[in-house]
Protein backbone atom coordinates (compact mmCIF):
# COMPACT_ATOMS: atom_id res chain seq x y z
CA UNK A 1 0.00 0.00 0.00
CA UNK A 2 1.82 3.31 -1.12
CA UNK A 3 0.77 6.23 1.81
CA UNK A 4 2.66 9.89 1.14
CA UNK A 5 1.31 13.18 2.52
CA UNK A 6 0.03 16.00 0.95
CA UNK A 7 2.35 18.53 2.21
CA UNK A 8 4.85 17.29 0.02
CA UNK A 9 2.87 15.73 -2.57
CA UNK A 10 5.57 13.08 -2.97
CA UNK A 11 3.72 10.13 -4.33
CA UNK A 12 6.00 9.05 -7.00
CA UNK A 13 3.90 8.23 -9.68
CA UNK A 14 3.95 9.56 -13.30
CA UNK A 15 1.10 11.81 -12.71
CA UNK A 16 -0.93 13.26 -9.21
CA UNK A 17 -3.64 10.41 -8.47
CA UNK A 18 -5.67 12.94 -6.66
CA UNK A 19 -8.55 13.03 -9.14
CA UNK A 20 -8.04 9.43 -10.08
CA UNK A 21 -9.54 8.30 -6.65
CA UNK A 22 -12.43 10.71 -6.59
CA UNK A 23 -13.79 8.97 -9.34
CA UNK A 24 -16.03 9.53 -10.94
CA UNK A 25 -16.98 12.87 -10.85
CA UNK A 26 -20.62 13.90 -12.31
CA UNK A 27 -19.75 16.99 -15.13
CA UNK A 28 -22.25 19.95 -14.94
CA UNK A 29 -21.76 21.48 -18.32
CA UNK A 30 -22.74 25.00 -17.04
CA UNK A 31 -24.25 27.82 -19.54
CA UNK A 32 -24.20 31.10 -18.44
CA UNK A 33 -25.52 34.44 -20.14
CA UNK A 34 -23.63 37.70 -19.48
CA UNK A 35 -25.14 41.00 -19.45
CA UNK A 36 -23.81 42.34 -22.12
CA UNK A 37 -26.09 38.95 -23.80
CA UNK A 38 -23.04 37.03 -24.30
CA UNK A 39 -23.63 33.12 -23.82
CA UNK A 40 -20.72 30.84 -22.67
CA UNK A 41 -20.82 27.12 -22.06
CA UNK A 42 -17.69 24.93 -20.22
CA UNK A 43 -17.66 21.11 -18.51
CA UNK A 44 -16.62 21.46 -14.86
CA UNK A 45 -16.21 17.77 -12.83
CA UNK A 46 -15.66 20.21 -9.65
CA UNK A 47 -19.53 19.55 -9.45
CA UNK A 48 -21.98 17.99 -7.25
CA UNK A 49 -25.33 17.98 -5.87
CA UNK A 50 -24.66 19.48 -2.11
CA UNK A 51 -28.33 19.75 -0.65
CA UNK A 52 -31.50 18.42 -1.33
CA UNK A 53 -33.55 21.39 0.17
CA UNK A 54 -33.48 23.59 -0.84
CA UNK A 55 -31.72 22.00 -4.03
CA UNK A 56 -28.28 23.36 -4.10
CA UNK A 57 -25.62 22.19 -6.51
CA UNK A 58 -21.82 23.89 -6.87
CA UNK A 59 -19.16 24.06 -9.13
CA UNK A 60 -15.32 24.85 -8.66
CA UNK A 61 -13.31 26.82 -11.17
CA UNK A 62 -9.66 26.93 -10.66
CA UNK A 63 -8.78 30.53 -11.09
CA UNK A 64 -11.87 32.98 -12.30
CA UNK A 65 -12.46 31.64 -15.61
CA UNK A 66 -15.60 32.63 -17.49
CA UNK A 67 -18.59 30.56 -15.97
CA UNK A 68 -17.97 31.57 -12.45
CA UNK A 69 -17.25 35.13 -13.25
CA UNK A 70 -20.36 35.31 -15.18
CA UNK A 71 -22.80 33.30 -12.96
CA UNK A 72 -21.43 35.78 -10.13
CA UNK A 73 -22.10 38.92 -12.57
CA UNK A 74 -25.64 37.62 -13.33
CA UNK A 75 -26.50 35.74 -10.61
CA UNK A 76 -27.33 32.64 -12.61
CA UNK A 77 -26.13 29.82 -14.57
CA UNK A 78 -27.60 26.37 -16.13
CA UNK A 79 -26.27 22.91 -15.41
CA UNK A 80 -27.12 20.76 -18.99
CA UNK A 81 -26.24 17.31 -18.23
CA UNK A 82 -23.53 15.68 -20.10
CA UNK A 83 -24.03 12.42 -21.74
CA UNK A 84 -22.03 10.01 -23.38
CA UNK A 85 -23.42 10.49 -27.35
CA UNK A 86 -22.52 14.21 -26.28
CA UNK A 87 -19.65 13.50 -24.99
CA UNK A 88 -17.43 14.91 -27.75
CA UNK A 89 -19.13 17.84 -27.89
CA UNK A 90 -18.56 18.35 -23.96
CA UNK A 91 -14.42 18.37 -24.64
CA UNK A 92 -15.07 20.50 -27.19
CA UNK A 93 -16.85 23.16 -25.37
CA UNK A 94 -13.75 23.03 -22.61
CA UNK A 95 -11.56 25.04 -25.63
CA UNK A 96 -10.44 28.36 -23.79
CA UNK A 97 -12.59 30.21 -26.24
CA UNK A 98 -12.09 34.31 -25.79
CA UNK A 99 -14.99 35.72 -23.75
CA UNK A 100 -17.58 36.97 -26.55
CA UNK A 101 -17.09 33.67 -28.52
CA UNK A 102 -19.85 31.54 -27.65
CA UNK A 103 -18.98 27.41 -27.57
CA UNK A 104 -22.53 26.68 -28.39
CA UNK A 105 -22.22 27.93 -32.25
CA UNK A 106 -18.24 26.51 -31.52
CA UNK A 107 -19.60 23.54 -31.05
CA UNK A 108 -22.26 22.71 -33.25
CA UNK A 109 -24.97 23.07 -30.15
CA UNK A 110 -28.24 24.92 -30.07
CA UNK A 111 -29.36 27.13 -27.55
CA UNK A 112 -32.97 26.08 -26.19
CA UNK A 113 -34.62 28.95 -23.98
CA UNK A 114 -34.67 28.70 -20.55
CA UNK A 115 -37.51 29.87 -18.41
CA UNK A 116 -36.47 31.34 -15.17
CA UNK A 117 -32.75 32.28 -15.70
CA UNK A 118 -32.07 34.19 -18.87
CA UNK A 119 -28.73 31.82 -19.67
CA UNK A 120 -29.69 29.38 -22.36
CA UNK A 121 -29.58 25.04 -22.09
CA UNK A 122 -28.29 22.79 -24.63
CA UNK A 123 -30.79 21.65 -26.59
CA UNK A 124 -29.35 18.66 -27.49
CA UNK A 125 -29.00 17.63 -23.51
CA UNK A 126 -31.74 15.38 -22.50
CA UNK A 127 -31.69 17.19 -18.85
CA UNK A 128 -31.20 20.56 -17.42
CA UNK A 129 -30.89 22.74 -14.52
CA UNK A 130 -31.91 26.22 -14.28
CA UNK A 131 -30.15 27.77 -11.29
CA UNK A 132 -29.67 31.24 -9.28
CA UNK A 133 -26.46 32.18 -7.49
CA UNK A 134 -27.06 31.63 -4.08
CA UNK A 135 -23.05 32.31 -2.94
CA UNK A 136 -19.66 32.28 -4.45
CA UNK A 137 -15.87 31.81 -1.95
CA UNK A 138 -12.77 30.60 -1.90
CA UNK A 139 -12.53 27.78 0.04
CA UNK A 140 -9.28 27.88 2.38
CA UNK A 141 -6.90 25.21 3.54
CA UNK A 142 -5.60 24.19 7.06
CA UNK A 143 -3.49 27.03 7.40
CA UNK A 144 -5.87 29.60 6.04
CA UNK A 145 -4.99 29.98 2.71
CA UNK A 146 -7.41 30.93 0.69
CA UNK A 147 -7.71 28.35 -2.60
CA UNK A 148 -7.43 29.43 -6.02
CA UNK A 149 -10.48 27.93 -6.74
CA UNK A 150 -13.48 29.56 -6.48
CA UNK A 151 -16.54 27.60 -5.64
CA UNK A 152 -20.23 29.38 -7.05
CA UNK A 153 -23.00 27.59 -5.25
CA UNK A 154 -26.79 27.77 -7.15
CA UNK A 155 -30.18 26.31 -6.33
CA UNK A 156 -31.94 24.85 -8.46
CA UNK A 157 -35.15 26.48 -9.43
CA UNK A 158 -36.27 24.33 -12.10
CA UNK A 159 -35.79 21.49 -14.08
CA UNK A 160 -36.07 20.41 -17.69
CA UNK A 161 -36.03 16.58 -18.53
CA UNK A 162 -36.95 15.39 -21.91
CA UNK A 163 -39.31 12.70 -21.97
CA UNK A 164 -36.97 10.42 -23.85
CA UNK A 165 -35.03 9.14 -20.84
CA UNK A 166 -37.86 8.35 -18.68
CA UNK A 167 -39.33 4.96 -18.17
CA UNK A 168 -42.34 4.45 -16.08
CA UNK A 169 -41.70 7.81 -14.89
CA UNK A 170 -38.15 7.22 -13.79
CA UNK A 171 -34.80 8.51 -15.25
CA UNK A 172 -33.48 5.95 -16.76
CA UNK A 173 -29.57 5.71 -16.81
CA UNK A 174 -29.46 2.97 -19.70
CA UNK A 175 -31.21 6.10 -22.05
CA UNK A 176 -29.52 9.09 -20.40
CA UNK A 177 -26.39 8.11 -20.48
CA UNK A 178 -24.63 10.11 -18.26
CA UNK A 179 -20.69 11.27 -18.62
CA UNK A 180 -18.41 11.38 -15.21
CA UNK A 181 -14.71 12.25 -15.46
CA UNK A 182 -12.13 9.79 -13.99
CA UNK A 183 -8.41 10.63 -13.61
CA UNK A 184 -6.29 11.81 -15.78
CA UNK A 185 -7.82 12.29 -19.44
CA UNK A 186 -10.39 9.09 -18.59
CA UNK A 187 -14.18 9.65 -18.88
CA UNK A 188 -16.77 7.20 -17.92
CA UNK A 189 -20.27 6.02 -19.72
CA UNK A 190 -22.59 4.86 -16.98
CA UNK A 191 -24.03 1.50 -18.82
CA UNK A 192 -24.15 -0.65 -15.58
CA UNK A 193 -26.84 -0.02 -12.73
CA UNK A 194 -27.74 -2.39 -9.88
CA UNK A 195 -30.39 -1.72 -6.98
CA UNK A 196 -29.31 -2.08 -2.91
CA UNK A 197 -31.82 -1.62 -0.61
CA UNK A 198 -30.40 0.43 2.75
CA UNK A 199 -30.18 -2.27 5.21
CA UNK A 200 -32.55 -1.85 8.89
CA UNK A 201 -30.57 -2.15 12.11
CA UNK A 202 -32.23 -5.52 13.32
CA UNK A 203 -34.39 -5.37 16.23
CA UNK A 204 -33.08 -6.42 19.76
CA UNK A 205 -35.41 -9.36 19.64
CA UNK A 206 -33.41 -10.23 16.55
CA UNK A 207 -30.21 -10.22 18.08
C1 LIG B 1 -14.61 17.13 -18.56
C2 LIG B 1 -13.95 18.41 -18.12
C3 LIG B 1 -14.10 18.83 -16.81
C4 LIG B 1 -13.51 20.02 -16.38
N1 LIG B 1 -13.67 20.41 -15.08
C5 LIG B 1 -13.15 21.59 -14.67
C6 LIG B 1 -13.35 22.03 -13.32
O1 LIG B 1 -13.98 21.36 -12.50
N2 LIG B 1 -12.83 23.23 -12.97
C7 LIG B 1 -12.14 24.01 -13.85
O2 LIG B 1 -11.70 25.11 -13.47
N3 LIG B 1 -11.95 23.62 -15.14
C8 LIG B 1 -12.45 22.45 -15.56
N4 LIG B 1 -12.27 22.05 -16.85
C9 LIG B 1 -11.62 22.96 -17.80
C10 LIG B 1 -12.61 24.02 -18.30
O3 LIG B 1 -13.73 23.43 -18.93
C11 LIG B 1 -11.90 24.95 -19.30
O4 LIG B 1 -10.86 25.65 -18.62
C12 LIG B 1 -12.82 25.91 -19.99
O5 LIG B 1 -12.12 26.61 -21.00
C13 LIG B 1 -13.43 26.93 -19.03
O6 LIG B 1 -14.31 27.72 -19.78
P1 LIG B 1 -14.91 29.09 -19.27
O7 LIG B 1 -13.74 30.04 -19.05
O8 LIG B 1 -15.77 29.50 -20.43
O9 LIG B 1 -15.68 28.81 -18.02
C14 LIG B 1 -12.78 20.83 -17.30
C15 LIG B 1 -12.61 20.38 -18.62
C16 LIG B 1 -13.18 19.19 -19.02
C17 LIG B 1 -12.99 18.72 -20.44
Amino acid sequence: MRFYTTDTNEHGLPHDPFKAIVAPRPIGWISTRSKEGTVNLAPYSFFNAISDRPKLVMFSSAGMKDSASLAIESGEFVVNLATGPLAEHVNRTSAPAPLGTSEFSFSGLTEAPCRLVSAPRVAESPAALECRVTEWFQPKGLDGTASQNTVVIGQVVAIHIDDSILVDGMIDMGRAQPLSRLGYLDYAVTDSVFQMHRPRMPDASDV
